[in-house]
Protein backbone atom coordinates (compact mmCIF):
# COMPACT_ATOMS: atom_id res chain seq x y z
CA UNK A 1 0.00 0.00 0.00
CA UNK A 2 2.83 2.62 1.04
CA UNK A 3 4.70 1.56 -2.49
CA UNK A 4 1.93 2.38 -4.05
CA UNK A 5 1.02 6.09 -2.54
CA UNK A 6 4.57 6.92 -2.52
CA UNK A 7 4.40 5.87 -6.62
CA UNK A 8 0.94 7.84 -7.19
CA UNK A 9 2.83 10.74 -5.45
CA UNK A 10 5.47 10.76 -7.10
CA UNK A 11 3.36 10.49 -10.45
CA UNK A 12 1.71 13.47 -9.70
CA UNK A 13 4.46 15.58 -8.82
CA UNK A 14 6.39 14.61 -12.11
CA UNK A 15 3.08 15.81 -14.08
CA UNK A 16 3.40 19.07 -11.74
CA UNK A 17 6.98 19.47 -12.62
CA UNK A 18 6.00 19.01 -16.66
CA UNK A 19 2.62 21.18 -16.37
CA UNK A 20 5.07 23.55 -14.85
CA UNK A 21 7.74 23.42 -17.67
CA UNK A 22 5.03 23.31 -20.33
CA UNK A 23 3.88 26.65 -19.26
CA UNK A 24 7.13 28.42 -18.06
CA UNK A 25 9.02 27.74 -21.36
CA UNK A 26 6.14 28.28 -23.88
CA UNK A 27 7.67 27.20 -27.53
CA UNK A 28 9.14 29.77 -29.28
CA UNK A 29 9.88 30.97 -33.29
CA UNK A 30 13.73 29.85 -32.67
CA UNK A 31 12.30 26.09 -31.93
CA UNK A 32 11.16 26.37 -35.63
CA UNK A 33 14.17 27.87 -37.06
CA UNK A 34 12.13 31.15 -37.57
CA UNK A 35 13.70 34.21 -36.98
CA UNK A 36 10.98 37.52 -36.24
CA UNK A 37 8.52 37.49 -35.82
CA UNK A 38 7.83 34.13 -36.58
CA UNK A 39 8.70 30.86 -38.35
CA UNK A 40 7.07 30.12 -41.64
CA UNK A 41 6.75 26.57 -42.98
CA UNK A 42 4.89 23.79 -45.23
CA UNK A 43 3.56 20.18 -44.80
CA UNK A 44 6.46 17.65 -45.95
CA UNK A 45 4.91 15.40 -48.19
CA UNK A 46 6.38 12.52 -50.23
CA UNK A 47 4.59 13.54 -53.66
CA UNK A 48 6.49 17.03 -53.36
CA UNK A 49 9.26 16.29 -50.92
CA UNK A 50 11.91 17.96 -54.04
CA UNK A 51 10.02 20.73 -54.13
CA UNK A 52 9.83 20.98 -50.31
CA UNK A 53 13.46 21.22 -50.20
CA UNK A 54 13.71 23.65 -52.66
CA UNK A 55 11.15 26.28 -52.33
CA UNK A 56 11.76 29.56 -50.91
CA UNK A 57 11.10 31.18 -47.55
CA UNK A 58 10.43 27.66 -45.71
CA UNK A 59 11.98 27.80 -42.27
CA UNK A 60 10.53 24.23 -40.96
CA UNK A 61 8.49 21.36 -42.23
CA UNK A 62 6.04 19.15 -40.61
CA UNK A 63 5.48 15.07 -41.16
CA UNK A 64 2.64 13.03 -40.88
CA UNK A 65 4.02 10.67 -38.17
CA UNK A 66 2.47 7.44 -39.21
CA UNK A 67 4.14 8.23 -42.40
CA UNK A 68 7.58 7.48 -41.12
CA UNK A 69 10.33 5.32 -39.54
CA UNK A 70 12.51 7.04 -37.42
CA UNK A 71 15.23 4.57 -38.31
CA UNK A 72 14.13 5.01 -42.03
CA UNK A 73 13.70 8.82 -42.60
CA UNK A 74 13.09 9.34 -46.37
CA UNK A 75 16.02 10.67 -48.21
CA UNK A 76 14.31 14.61 -48.63
CA UNK A 77 13.70 15.14 -44.39
CA UNK A 78 17.33 13.47 -43.76
CA UNK A 79 18.71 16.41 -46.41
CA UNK A 80 16.30 18.45 -44.31
CA UNK A 81 16.91 17.43 -41.00
CA UNK A 82 20.98 18.03 -42.11
CA UNK A 83 20.52 21.50 -43.14
CA UNK A 84 19.08 22.43 -39.71
CA UNK A 85 15.25 22.18 -40.99
CA UNK A 86 13.24 21.76 -38.33
CA UNK A 87 10.89 19.05 -38.78
CA UNK A 88 7.73 18.29 -36.56
CA UNK A 89 5.75 15.39 -36.25
CA UNK A 90 1.89 15.67 -36.62
CA UNK A 91 0.00 12.42 -35.54
CA UNK A 92 -3.02 11.24 -36.47
CA UNK A 93 -4.28 8.21 -35.17
CA UNK A 94 -3.41 8.73 -30.98
CA UNK A 95 -7.57 9.90 -30.72
CA UNK A 96 -6.70 11.72 -27.80
CA UNK A 97 -10.49 12.85 -27.94
CA UNK A 98 -11.92 9.16 -27.29
CA UNK A 99 -13.37 7.43 -24.10
CA UNK A 100 -10.04 5.11 -24.48
CA UNK A 101 -6.74 6.33 -23.31
CA UNK A 102 -4.50 6.54 -25.72
CA UNK A 103 -2.58 3.40 -26.71
CA UNK A 104 0.93 3.22 -25.23
CA UNK A 105 2.70 1.60 -28.35
CA UNK A 106 1.24 4.48 -30.53
CA UNK A 107 2.75 6.49 -28.08
CA UNK A 108 6.13 4.95 -28.05
CA UNK A 109 6.05 5.36 -31.50
CA UNK A 110 5.57 8.98 -31.55
CA UNK A 111 8.27 9.06 -29.46
CA UNK A 112 10.24 7.42 -31.38
CA UNK A 113 9.66 9.50 -34.41
CA UNK A 114 10.01 12.69 -32.44
CA UNK A 115 13.77 11.89 -31.38
CA UNK A 116 14.73 10.12 -34.70
CA UNK A 117 13.49 13.55 -36.42
CA UNK A 118 14.87 16.17 -33.29
CA UNK A 119 11.89 17.48 -33.15
CA UNK A 120 11.24 20.14 -30.58
CA UNK A 121 7.44 19.11 -29.85
CA UNK A 122 4.77 17.07 -31.18
CA UNK A 123 1.11 17.72 -32.71
CA UNK A 124 -2.12 15.65 -32.61
CA UNK A 125 -5.82 16.21 -32.78
CA UNK A 126 -8.86 17.55 -30.49
CA UNK A 127 -10.18 14.55 -32.20
CA UNK A 128 -11.33 10.67 -31.70
CA UNK A 129 -10.69 8.25 -34.57
CA UNK A 130 -11.63 4.94 -32.59
CA UNK A 131 -14.39 3.44 -30.50
CA UNK A 132 -15.56 0.11 -29.66
CA UNK A 133 -12.82 -1.41 -31.18
CA UNK A 134 -13.75 0.15 -35.15
CA UNK A 135 -11.28 2.92 -36.95
CA UNK A 136 -12.89 5.72 -38.42
CA UNK A 137 -10.53 6.82 -40.70
CA UNK A 138 -11.38 10.25 -40.00
CA UNK A 139 -10.65 12.76 -37.15
CA UNK A 140 -13.90 13.13 -35.31
CA UNK A 141 -15.66 15.68 -33.21
CA UNK A 142 -15.27 15.23 -29.48
CA UNK A 143 -18.49 16.18 -27.74
CA UNK A 144 -17.91 19.26 -25.64
CA UNK A 145 -19.32 18.57 -22.16
CA UNK A 146 -17.61 18.40 -18.80
CA UNK A 147 -17.50 14.92 -18.69
CA UNK A 148 -15.37 14.56 -21.86
CA UNK A 149 -13.34 17.46 -20.82
CA UNK A 150 -11.89 15.28 -17.81
CA UNK A 151 -11.82 12.58 -20.03
CA UNK A 152 -9.81 13.85 -22.87
CA UNK A 153 -7.17 15.87 -20.12
CA UNK A 154 -6.05 12.64 -18.52
CA UNK A 155 -5.51 11.20 -22.09
CA UNK A 156 -3.53 14.04 -22.61
CA UNK A 157 -2.01 13.76 -19.61
CA UNK A 158 -1.06 10.08 -19.96
CA UNK A 159 0.60 11.36 -23.52
CA UNK A 160 2.45 14.05 -22.06
CA UNK A 161 3.60 11.72 -19.68
CA UNK A 162 5.55 9.52 -22.39
CA UNK A 163 6.43 11.68 -24.82
CA UNK A 164 10.05 13.12 -25.27
CA UNK A 165 8.80 16.80 -26.13
CA UNK A 166 5.77 19.21 -25.60
CA UNK A 167 2.37 18.14 -27.14
CA UNK A 168 0.27 20.29 -28.71
CA UNK A 169 -3.45 20.14 -29.36
CA UNK A 170 -5.18 21.08 -32.99
CA UNK A 171 -8.59 22.48 -32.92
CA UNK A 172 -10.85 20.01 -35.31
CA UNK A 173 -12.77 20.93 -39.04
CA UNK A 174 -16.27 19.54 -38.41
CA UNK A 175 -19.11 18.65 -40.79
CA UNK A 176 -20.76 18.11 -37.81
CA UNK A 177 -21.12 19.20 -34.12
CA UNK A 178 -22.63 17.26 -31.05
CA UNK A 179 -26.16 18.81 -29.61
CA UNK A 180 -25.50 18.55 -25.81
CA UNK A 181 -21.92 20.73 -25.97
CA UNK A 182 -21.27 22.64 -23.01
CA UNK A 183 -18.87 24.51 -24.02
CA UNK A 184 -17.70 26.39 -26.77
CA UNK A 185 -14.89 25.04 -28.99
CA UNK A 186 -12.54 28.25 -27.24
CA UNK A 187 -13.34 27.50 -23.61
CA UNK A 188 -13.07 23.87 -24.44
CA UNK A 189 -9.15 23.96 -25.61
CA UNK A 190 -8.95 26.86 -22.72
CA UNK A 191 -9.87 24.59 -20.20
CA UNK A 192 -7.43 21.78 -21.37
CA UNK A 193 -4.74 23.96 -21.44
CA UNK A 194 -4.96 25.10 -17.50
CA UNK A 195 -5.88 21.76 -16.86
CA UNK A 196 -2.93 19.67 -18.57
CA UNK A 197 -0.18 22.92 -19.83
CA UNK A 198 -0.71 21.31 -23.34
CA UNK A 199 0.23 23.45 -26.54
CA UNK A 200 -1.64 24.75 -28.86
CA UNK A 201 -1.63 24.15 -32.79
CA UNK A 202 -4.23 26.39 -34.18
CA UNK A 203 -5.93 25.94 -37.56
CA UNK A 204 -7.01 29.03 -38.51
CA UNK A 205 -8.37 27.27 -42.13
CA UNK A 206 -10.49 24.75 -39.42
CA UNK A 207 -11.82 27.93 -37.45
CA UNK A 208 -12.65 28.90 -40.78
CA UNK A 209 -14.78 25.44 -41.26
CA UNK A 210 -16.13 25.91 -37.98
CA UNK A 211 -17.10 29.84 -38.75
CA UNK A 212 -19.27 28.60 -41.88
CA UNK A 213 -20.66 25.15 -40.67
CA UNK A 214 -21.75 25.82 -37.29
CA UNK A 215 -21.57 29.65 -37.55
CA UNK A 216 -19.23 29.90 -34.13
CA UNK A 217 -18.12 33.74 -32.86
CA UNK A 218 -14.71 33.68 -34.35
CA UNK A 219 -13.58 36.81 -32.54
CA UNK A 220 -14.89 35.29 -29.27
CA UNK A 221 -13.13 32.20 -30.19
CA UNK A 222 -9.83 33.97 -30.87
CA UNK A 223 -10.63 36.19 -27.40
CA UNK A 224 -11.52 32.51 -25.37
CA UNK A 225 -8.26 31.18 -26.11
CA UNK A 226 -4.85 31.43 -24.36
CA UNK A 227 -2.76 32.18 -27.16
CA UNK A 228 0.47 32.67 -25.76
CA UNK A 229 0.04 28.73 -25.21
CA UNK A 230 -0.28 28.43 -29.34
CA UNK A 231 3.39 27.10 -30.25
CA UNK A 232 2.66 27.41 -34.28
CA UNK A 233 -0.79 27.58 -36.47
CA UNK A 234 -1.99 25.56 -39.32
CA UNK A 235 -3.37 27.11 -42.73
CA UNK A 236 -5.00 25.71 -45.58
CA UNK A 237 -7.29 25.55 -48.36
CA UNK A 238 -10.24 24.50 -49.29
CA UNK A 239 -14.04 24.42 -51.06
CA UNK A 240 -17.58 25.61 -50.27
CA UNK A 241 -20.34 23.06 -51.79
CA UNK A 242 -23.81 23.46 -50.87
CA UNK A 243 -23.02 25.91 -48.08
CA UNK A 244 -20.55 23.55 -46.53
CA UNK A 245 -17.23 24.44 -46.33
CA UNK A 246 -14.77 21.81 -46.97
CA UNK A 247 -11.19 21.99 -45.19
CA UNK A 248 -9.95 19.86 -48.23
CA UNK A 249 -6.30 20.82 -47.97
CA UNK A 250 -6.52 20.25 -52.27
CA UNK A 251 -7.55 23.79 -53.15
CA UNK A 252 -5.66 26.85 -52.43
CA UNK A 253 -5.60 29.13 -49.34
CA UNK A 254 -8.69 31.82 -49.39
CA UNK A 255 -8.68 35.57 -48.21
CA UNK A 256 -11.29 34.27 -45.82
CA UNK A 257 -8.76 32.20 -44.35
CA UNK A 258 -6.19 34.43 -44.09
CA UNK A 259 -8.14 37.20 -42.66
CA UNK A 260 -8.66 34.41 -39.75
CA UNK A 261 -4.62 34.14 -39.38
CA UNK A 262 -4.77 37.94 -39.07
CA UNK A 263 -7.29 38.27 -36.87
CA UNK A 264 -5.25 35.99 -34.62
CA UNK A 265 -1.80 37.95 -35.63
CA UNK A 266 -3.59 40.92 -34.42
CA UNK A 267 -3.92 39.40 -30.56
CA UNK A 268 -0.92 37.55 -30.79
CA UNK A 269 1.93 36.65 -33.25
CA UNK A 270 2.41 32.94 -32.84
CA UNK A 271 5.94 31.70 -33.38
CA UNK A 272 5.14 29.86 -36.22
CA UNK A 273 2.89 28.81 -39.15
CA UNK A 274 2.45 26.47 -41.20
CA UNK A 275 1.05 25.84 -44.75
CA UNK A 276 -0.45 22.01 -45.34
CA UNK A 277 -0.83 20.92 -48.89
CA UNK A 278 -2.56 17.04 -49.25
CA UNK A 279 -3.65 16.74 -52.51
CA UNK A 280 -3.79 18.47 -55.70
CA UNK A 281 -0.90 20.13 -55.70
CA UNK A 282 0.01 22.90 -57.92
CA UNK A 283 3.34 24.35 -59.30
CA UNK A 284 6.24 25.80 -57.37
CA UNK A 285 5.67 29.38 -57.70
CA UNK A 286 2.03 29.18 -56.57
CA UNK A 287 3.22 27.38 -53.45
CA UNK A 288 5.61 29.93 -53.07
CA UNK A 289 3.55 32.78 -53.34
CA UNK A 290 0.95 31.42 -50.39
CA UNK A 291 3.85 30.99 -48.22
CA UNK A 292 4.65 34.72 -48.91
CA UNK A 293 0.93 35.52 -48.47
CA UNK A 294 1.26 33.83 -44.90
CA UNK A 295 4.65 35.89 -44.16
CA UNK A 296 2.66 38.90 -45.65
CA UNK A 297 0.05 38.84 -42.76
CA UNK A 298 2.34 38.09 -40.10
CA UNK A 299 4.48 40.73 -41.07
CA UNK A 300 1.94 43.78 -41.47
CA UNK A 301 0.76 42.32 -37.97
CA UNK A 302 4.26 43.08 -36.10
CA UNK A 303 4.63 46.02 -37.87
CA UNK A 304 1.30 47.34 -36.32
CA UNK A 305 2.15 46.00 -33.37
CA UNK A 306 5.73 47.69 -32.96
CA UNK A 307 4.09 51.09 -34.04
CA UNK A 308 1.52 50.20 -31.81
CA UNK A 309 4.16 50.04 -29.08
CA UNK A 310 6.12 53.10 -30.04
CA UNK A 311 3.15 55.48 -29.74
CA UNK A 312 2.23 54.13 -26.06
CA UNK A 313 6.06 54.53 -25.45
CA UNK A 314 5.69 58.14 -26.88
CA UNK A 315 2.33 58.89 -24.65
CA UNK A 316 3.56 57.24 -22.00
CA UNK A 317 6.77 59.28 -21.62
CA UNK A 318 4.90 62.69 -22.47
CA UNK A 319 2.54 61.94 -19.43
CA UNK A 320 5.67 61.52 -17.46
CA UNK A 321 7.20 64.75 -18.59
CA UNK A 322 4.45 66.46 -17.42
CA UNK A 323 4.49 65.19 -14.15
FE1 LIG B 1 -4.47 21.41 -39.65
Amino acid sequence: MFVVLVRLLLRFVLRVVVMSAAKAAPVTAAAFGGGTPAAVGIGWRPEIDLTVERLAGVDFVEVIAENVCAGHLPESLRALRERGTTVVPHGVSLGLGGADRPDPARLARLAEVAEGLGAPLVSEHLAFVRAGGMEAGHLLPVPRTRDALRVVAENIRVAQDLLPVPLALENPATLITWPDNELTEGEFLAELVERTGVALLVDVANLHTERVNHRIDLAATLNALPLEAVAYVHVAGGLMRDGVWHDTHAHPVTAEVLDVLALLCERHVPPAILLERDANYPPTDELEAELAAIRDVVDRAETRTRVAQRVGDSAASRVESAA
